[in-house]
C-alpha cells in the first residue's frame, strides 16, 4: 500500500549539526572537531557545566515548589535581571521583554512580529551564521545581504554605501561581539557611523547578541547597544544564555524590543505573546530559573563573571598563538585571525580544500570554511597546522 510519505522529500542535513554527528564516528587517533560553536575543556568532550551553574541547580532542587506553567512571556525576574544585564541598571519602561527558546527563538520571534507588522525586508551580513538565512526566510521576510568579508577584513566603506542604497525600515541584523563566522567586529567609531546613518535613513537596528563575555568583556561587548540606546534607536535585541553561561540545552534566550515611547507597549507585548503562545505556549522553567538566581545574586553574580572572564581569556589566548602560527608557518593573510574574537574565524578554504581536511586529517570543519578557535588545545594544535599547511601547499 503506498504511504502518505513515500513522496517526502529529504533535506540536507543540517551543515553544523550533520558533521558533529559525522565527528562522532571518526575514530582516527589524531583529529580535531572544529565545527559547531560550543566551547569545551578538552579535545572531544562536551561542554562542562559552571561551577555555579551546578550550586544554583541544587538550591532548585531544594527550594522549587513547582512546576507549574510559566506566564507566556516568561518569568518576570529573567525577564529584568536579563534586561539589566544587556542595558545597564536604567531599564526603562520603553523596553519590552519576552523570554524565548534560546537565541534562535528570539530571533525567529522577532522575524514573525517583523514581517507580521512592521517591515517586508532583513538585511544579513554576508557571510552570516548559516541558521540565520532559515530562520528568516520562515518567517517570510525578503532576506538581502550586505557585504562583511573582503578576504581579510570588514570591508567598511562598502558596508556604508550598502546601507545608503536599503529601502527605508529595513531591519538590519548586527552582532553586536563575536562576528559569526569572520569573529571581526566594528570599531566604536564604525558603531558610531552606523547609528548616524541608520538615524538619517529610518533602518531598524536588530541585535543578535549570542556571546555576550567572549569578546572583550561583559561591559565592553555592550558597547553597540549602549551607543544605539543612547542615540535614541528603536530596536530589536536578540539574546542567548547558551554560550555566556554553558547552559546549551536549557535554551534560555529573550527577546527585547525598544521603543521610543510606552505608548504600544502593550500591543508590543500582546503580538509576542501571541506568536509565543500558538508556537511553545509558554517556555520552559529550568533555564531561566538557572539564570535568574545567578543574576540576582551577587555572589553568584561575581563567580559567573570570574568563571566567564577565564573562558574567554583561554579563547582568546589560543585564538593568539594559533594565529600566530598560521602567520608564521601558513600565510601572512591569517594575521586578521590573531585580531578576531568570540569562537570563530574563516580560514578562507575552498569547499575542496575543507574536503581535505577531513579526508586526508581528520579535521572537521563546515563547507564555508569556518573554524571553531574553541576546539583547538596543545594536544591538537601540531596537527591543525600541518593539515592546514598540507591543503595550501598541494593542489
Ligand atoms: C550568531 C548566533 N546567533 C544566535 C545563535 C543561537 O543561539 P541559541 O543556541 O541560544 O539558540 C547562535 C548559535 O550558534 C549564533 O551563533
Amino acid at each position: 500500500m503506498k504511504s502518505l510519505f513515500d513522496e517526502l522529500s529529504q533535506n540536507p542535513p543540517d551543515p553544523l549539526f550533520g558533521l558533529n554527528a559525522e565527528y562522532a564516528k571518526e575514530t582516527r587517533p589524531f583529529r580535531a572537531n572544529l565545527s559547531i560553536g560550543v566551547d569545551i575543556d578538552r579535545p572531544n568532550t562536551a561542554p562542562s557545566i559552571f561551577p555555579v551553574v551546578k550550586k544554583v541547580e541544587k538550591e532548585i532542587l531544594e527550594e522549587e515548589k513547582t512546576k507549574t506553567f510559566l506566564p507566556i512571556a516568561g518569568m518576570p525576574e529573567f525577564i529584568d535581571l536579563a534586561g539589566k544585564l544587556i542595558f545597564g541598571p536604567q531599564v526603562s519602561d520603553r523596553i519590552v521583554g519576552l523570554q524565548t527558546l534560546g537565541g534562535t527563538g528570539a530571533l525567529s520571534m522577532a522575524g514573525e512580529f517583523l514581517a507580521g507588522e512592521i517591515t517586508r525586508s532583513i538585511c544579513l551580513s554576508s557571510p552570516t551564521w548559516a541558521n540565520h538565512s532559515g530562520i528568516f526566510t520562515k518567517t517570510g521576510l525578503e532576506l538581502e545581504a550586505y557585504p562583511y568579508w573582503d578576504g581579510q577584513r570588514v570591508p567598511f566603506d562598502r558596508i556604508v554605501d550598502y546601507f545608503r542604497s536599503v529601502k527605508p525600515k529595513t531591519a538590519i541584523l548586527l552582532h553586536p561581539c563575536c562576528h559569526n563566522p569572520t569573529g571581526l567586529d566594528f570599531t566604536r567609531e564604525e558603531w558610531k557611523a552606523l547609528s548616524d546613518l541608520f538615524l538619517k535613513r529610518n533602518l531598524i537596528p536588530f541585535f543578535d547578541f549570542a556571546y555576550h563575555g567572549y569578546g572583550n568583556g561583559l561591559n565592553e561587548d555592550r558597547l553597540p547597544i549602549d551607543l544605539f540606546m543612547e542615540a535614541g534607536h528603536e530596536m530589536f535585541v536578540a539574546y542567548s544564555f547558551a554560550k555566556s553561561m554553558g547552559i546549551y540545552g536549557e535554551r534560555a534566550g529573550a527577546l527585547f524590543v525598544v521603543m521610543q515611547n510606552t505608548r504600544a507597549r502593550e500591543r508590543v507585548t500582546n503580538h509576542l505573546s501571541a506568536i509565543a503562545r500558538a508556537v511553545y505556549s509558554n517556555p520552559p522553567r529550568h533555564g531561566s530559573e538557572i539564570v535568574a538566581r545567578i543574576l540576582g545574586n551577587a555572589a553568584h553574580l561575581k563567580e559567573w563573571e570570574e568563571h566567564l572572564r577565564r573562558r574567554r581569556e583561554g579563547l582568546n589566548e589560543r585564538r593568539r598563538l594559533f594565529g600566530e602560527r598560521l602567520v608564521g608557518e601558513v600565510s601572512e593573510k591569517y594575521e586578521y585571525v590573531i585580531r578576531g574574537r568570540g569562537m570563530f574565524s574563516l580560514l578562507d578554504l575552498s569547499p575542496e580544500q575543507v574536503m581535505r581536511l577531513q579526508n586526508e586529517f581528520a579535521v572537521y570543519i563546515p563547507r564555508s570554511s569556518r573554524i571553531n578557535i574553541a576546539g583547538l588545545f596543545p594536544e591538537n594544535m601540531d596537527h591543525v597546522i600541518k593539515a592546514i599547511k598540507a591543503v595550501h601547499e598541494k593542489k
